[in-house]
């Protein structure tokens, strides 16, 4: 008998009478007397089984969910009231005259179609189990397809896929490495990569032309709901071409993408916005552009103001929301309490009552003033508008998480629509007050605008980069640069990081030095494809479109990693595990 001659998905109408084996798992069982119900279900679908038969009645008796079965049997169509519209088999069902047994299951320690009935934990601990939700299945097929798509796009337009090593020397971008000892080397370590960077610049000095890669990236940092200390990226990079070119093509891309995976149109070309206007605009260099909220500067009033918490105050910023009715006292003092947790002082507040302000603060603007306010920032009649002052940084900030969690509370995060923005005019170095040094706000093979170049030396911190990110529905899901492509403007810029001379030979020097050996002015960008994957299967975490992730902490529960090695290994490695205090 062959196991089978159809998946679960596959039958109907033109089916009927065929003779078909189906093999899969007991979805469902239902014990009618004299006839058994069986949904069978695969990857595909799932299709209903009748038996009729007395030996086949004894056997399915015996059956429980998730036991592993094939069956052959007759295709039937069902009578009118049973069919079933929802599913593709809904029309037909099985008559069987076999029924193998090909694997029993255990009681299920989670259940696999209610994901939500126990704890993360439990259920990574059986990823094997969850990963039988078919949501889950949906997310993988989904992932596969955007890198099908990817890859034929990309190939389509003479990027090569090339492998880059795994283990490498460290290079910085940002975050700690993983570290891999040698133990061929003792002492000594390689790194897993946080990206292929310096490797990717080198094909195109290699006259590479155009390079991609679906590669695992890996970082030693606090995660997130969109964070895993392994993920993937899609990498590339590209000779002779600068910002608008890598525009081009990442837009292009992303629109085939979502159009081929989704069936989604995005409009090109993508709005773009500096870093510093969406700062400004939505205290956040990711700003979610589903819904608009914009913050304003309001500083030129609150200084008019009684107001005496924002006397003196560097920053004052508003955001006006249109309907305060969704405003109580009680959501108001949570956005408060919100606000005061992630650093503001508080949140203040004004409803718009016509040409006049009432409530919250509005008794210490005198009526002119409200009327001015209430015309220069156009405000609609019953309108509400959050106010926080502080440094312009805290400010921002926190006013621009408060927008996001309004926007939540409002449900105006629709996961079917997509707001790409590109954010450009990075700053090229932000000031590290640990560390007393500038470090590069993208990497340091970043280049700087061609018309900041004389006040790199002067004022490092007013330079801008060419350095740019994909943003979508409040996610960074690429970013990306035009590289520098001279030796000494890249050794330049160690410097200015202060990095000692002994160090940047030490840990760039064989980059440097191949710059020097003709190398094309080039670029390329990163995606993280886990975020992308994520924004096409609408879902607000990382973990649901990552076949085996780890926790928030870093581990994996079902293997157990990490975990301790053996005397010998670690003798091998000459390495010893300093004891904890708490340990001795
Ligand atoms: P960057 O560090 O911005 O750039 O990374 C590129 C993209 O990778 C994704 N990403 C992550 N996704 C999941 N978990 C993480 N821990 C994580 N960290 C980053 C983000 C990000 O936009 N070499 C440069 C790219 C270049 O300059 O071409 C780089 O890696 O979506």
């Amino acid at each position: 008998m062959s196991s089978r001659t159809h998946n679960c998905g596959e039958l109907n109408k033109t089916h009927i009478n065929s003779s078909v084996t189906l093999s899969g798992w007991v979805n469902s069982l239902r014990t009618h007397g004299k006839i058994i119900f069986i949904d069978i279900r695969d990857r595909y679908g799932k299709t209903q089984i009748i038996l009729d038969k007395k030996d086949l009645i004894n056997k399915g008796n015996s059956l429980s969910n998730e036991d592993v079965i094939s069956i052959c049997g007759k295709v039937n169509a069902r009578t009118k009231d049973f069919v079933n519209k929802d599913i593709s088999t809904g029309e037909i069902e099985v008559i069987a005259n076999e029924l193998h047994i090909l694997s029993i299951s255990n009681p299920l320690p989670v259940p696999i179609h209610d994901r939500e009935a126990s704890t993360e934990e439990h259920r990574l601990k059986y990823r094997y189990l969850e990963l039988r939700n078919k949501t889950l299945q949906d997310n993988l097929i989904k992932r596969h397809n955007a890198a099908q798509v990817v890859r034929n796009f990309l190939s389509k337009k003479d990027f090569i896929e090339i492998e880059t090593p795994v283990l490498m020397k460290s290079t910085p971008e940002g975050a700690r490495d993983y570290l891999v000892p040698s133990r061929i080397h003792h002492g000594k370590f390689y790194a897993l990569p946080q990206s292929p960077q310096m490797y990717k610049q080198l094909f195109m000095i290699s006259g590479l032309d155009k390079y991609f890669q679906i590669v695992k990236c890996f970082r030693d940092e606090d995660l997130r709901s969109d964070r895993q200390p392994e993920f993937t990226q899609i990498d590339l990079e590209m000779s002779f071409v600068d910002e608008p070119d890598v525009r081009n093509l990442v837009e292009d891309l992303i629109t085939t993408i979502f159009k081929k995976v989704n069936n989604v149109t995005i409009k090109k070309p993508f709005p773009i916005l500096s870093y510093h206007d969406s700062i400004n605009k939505y205290g956040t260099e990711k700003p979610d552009l589903r819904y608009k909220m914009e913050l304003n500067s309001f500083k030129e009033f609150s200084d008019q103001s009684d107001f005496k918490s924002f006397k003196g105050l560097k920053y004052v910023t508003m955001l006006s929301v249109d309907d305060s009715s969704h405003f109580s006292r009680k959501i108001i003092d949570e956005l408060d309490d919100y606000a005061k947790s992630i650093g503001a002082k508080g949140l203040a507040w004004m409803k718009c009552n016509g040409k006049n302000l009432e409530g919250g603060i509005s008794k210490f603007f005198n009526k002119n003033l409200q009327s001015k306010i209430v015309s220069n920032y156009k405000l609609k009649n019953d309108s509400i508008c959050f106010i926080i002052g502080d440094n312009s940084q805290l400010a921002l900030k926190v006013l621009g998480l408060v927008r996001t969690k309004i926007a939540q509370m409002l449900n105006l995060c629709d996961n079917t629509i997509f707001k790409p923005v590109w954010i450009v005019d990075f700053p090229l170095f932000e000031w590290d007050e640990d560390q007393k040094r500038f470090e590069s706000v993208n990497h340091p093979f970043t280049a700087p605008k061609d018309s900041d170049m004389e006040k790199l030396l002067s004022s490092p911190e007013e330079v801008l980069s060419k350095g740019y990110d994909i943003v979508i529905n409040g996610y960074e899901v690429a970013g990306g640069s035009i590289r520098i492509h001279d030796d000494k403007m890249q050794k330049q810029i160690f410097e200015i990081m202060n990095i000692t001379k002994k160090e940047i030979n030490d840990k760039f020097g064989f980059f440097i030095d191949a710059l020097k050996f003709g190398t094309p002015p080039h670029g390329g960008i990163a995606f993280g494809f886990d975020r992308l994957v994520m924004l096409l299967c609408g879902v607000n975490n990382i973990r649901d479109v990552i076949a085996f992730p780890k926790t928030t902490s870093a581990s994996a529960l079902m293997e157990d990693a990490p975990n301790t090695i053996s005397e010998t290994q670690l003798n091998d490695l000459n390495i010893t595990i300093k004891k904890n205090e708490e340990d001795v």
